[in-house]
């Protein structure tokens, strides 16, 4: 009986959110460990469309929720989506949510200054949510980030704040931008500090408790391994380790306690914002996945970017993240397509090479190599057992296995909570 960390395989979306969600049900605590609101997590019950972006999915259920020191919070963000969910009939209280005090936070300086930057960029933008996560996760490396615990002590904020203005006025000129007052945040920040801190925990400890009671931990990332800043697309990425390594560091938990690591990966492929992306689409085909598979991002409404499934990328992302197994979905949006292609491998140069290439100007020239697989004109959607699903579309699930060279754990058939097929229990393992 051991913990689950459930990460995105592909460039996030892949349906973390449902996933997350159905395994609650088996877990006693819900924890996020990196990443911020730039993550957009559905989850669909009946006619309800729950849309998290900071909240662990967790809270849905009244599970006890813990936004870990990995997370860079905006605490006005967070306000205001425990508000919004409260409109849905979700009730969030400190009882239910935890927030780790280490937890670096985002300020309204790191958004202005991730849209400059973005808008100083031209054509070589990352496309990125504008939500200020690397502006935040930069300052947190250079050791001048304001935390969730500097807000217990607003002698010594005004100080941090001065520091961090400093570093960010000076980049600000740069960029041609208005400068921001130092005042003024500080005093933005001991006015939110008491709706924010009675959520703060010592998350470490109560981990190590929780833990100890060997109650069940789920670990929810958010983005993809190909938006990981060590081994996703560099530089078109976002700025955490999206992959399962991160789960301790993130959390407090400690390597040994990460469990079984479920990948999410869809049946197919998408991508929101700049960045290679090999078996793009940009035919009526890819058009007619993005609109039967409604592929509009979460948080900032862009249209996806759709292709084949590339089983090079996902293998890859497996390889990397120590993924177990994983949770395929979307498989019902491919039902109907007459032939399906799976990518297998990349042309570079006259030779076939199995695995992305970290150098940008040959990630230009790779071609990727197509298998063509039977499509199937039966429906998969809404399926709960194996034996609802007819023989291509198995044979193409199958396929999909042997190439990325792990098991699918689960299977989902359509974005309802209870349309999913659990072949083997992560938590079991
Ligand atoms: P996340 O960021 O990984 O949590 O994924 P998003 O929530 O951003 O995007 C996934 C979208 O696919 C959401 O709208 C889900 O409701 C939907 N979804 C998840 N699983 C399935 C599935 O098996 N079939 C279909 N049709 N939609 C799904
Ligand atoms: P979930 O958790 C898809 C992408 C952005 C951009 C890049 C950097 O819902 O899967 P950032 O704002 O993080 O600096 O943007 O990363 N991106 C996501 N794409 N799903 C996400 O989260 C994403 N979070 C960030 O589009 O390309
Ligand atoms: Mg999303």
């Amino acid at each position: 009986m051991g913990n689950v960390a459930v990460v995105g395989v592909q460039w996030g979306d892949e349906g973390k959110g449902k996933v997350v969600d159905w395994l609650s049900v088996r877990a006693d605590v819900v924890v996020r460990f990196q990443g911020g609101h730039n993550a957009g997590h559905t989850l669909v019950v009946g006619d309800q469309t729950y849309k998290l972006s900071l909240l662990p999915l967790g809270v849905v259920r009244g599970t006890l929720s813990i936004i870990g020191n990995g997370v860079v919070v905006d605490p006005w963000a967070l306000l205001s989506e425990i508000d919004k969910i409260r409109t849905q009939g979700v009730n969030i209280t400190p009882d239910v949510l935890k927030l780790a005090e280490n937890a670096a936070l985002i300020l309204p300086v790191h958004s202005v200054l991730d849209k400059a930057r973005e808008e100083a960029s031209g054509s070589a933008k990352i496309g990125t949510t504008g939500r200020g996560i690397g502006p935040a996760y930069e300052d947190k490396v250079g050791r001048r980030a304001i935390r969730v615990c500097d807000l217990t002590d607003p002698d010594s904020l005004g100080c941090k704040v001065e520091k961090l203005v400093a570093h960010h006025n000076a980049l600000l000129r740069g960029l041609g931008a208005a400068e921001v007052n130092a005042k003024e945040i500080t005093a933005a920040l001991i006015e939110i500090a008491p709706k924010i801190l009675p959520y703060t925990a010592v998350v470490w400890q109560l981990l190590n408790d929780i833990r100890h009671t060997r109650k069940r931990i789920l670990f929810e990332g958010a983005q993809g391994a190909m938006l990981d800043v060590d081994h996703g697309t560099y530089p078109y990425v976002t700025s955490s380790n999206t992959v399962a390594g991160n789960v301790a560091t993130g959390s407090g938990v400690g390597p040994s306690q990460v469990g079984y690591v479920l990948g999410i990966c869809k049946a197919y492929t998408t991508r929101v914002g700049a960045g290679p992306f090999p078996t793009e689409l940009f035919d009526e085909i890819g058009e007619a996945i993005g609109d039967k598979g409604r592929e509009f991002g979460t948080v900032t409404g862009r249209r996806r970017r759709c292709g084949w499934f590339d089983a090079v990328l996902v293998r890859q992302a497996i390889k990397v993240g120590g993924v177990h197994g994983i949770a395929l979905t979307k498989l019902d949006i491919l039902d109907g397509f007459k032939e399906l292609k799976i990518c297998t491998g990349y042309s570079l140069n006259g030779e076939i090479i199995k695995h992305f290439p970290a150098v940008e100007h040959l990630q230009g020239k790779i071609e990727p190599v197509y298998e063509s697989m039977p499509g199937w004109d039966e429906s998969t959607q809404g399926a709960r057992s194996w034996k609802e699903l007819n023989a291509n579309a198995i044979k193409y699930i199958r396929r999909i296995e042997e190439l990325i060279e792990a098991p699918v754990a689960l299977l989902s058939t359509s974005p309802q909570r209870d349309d999913t097929i659990l072949v083997q229990d992560p938590f079991a393992i």
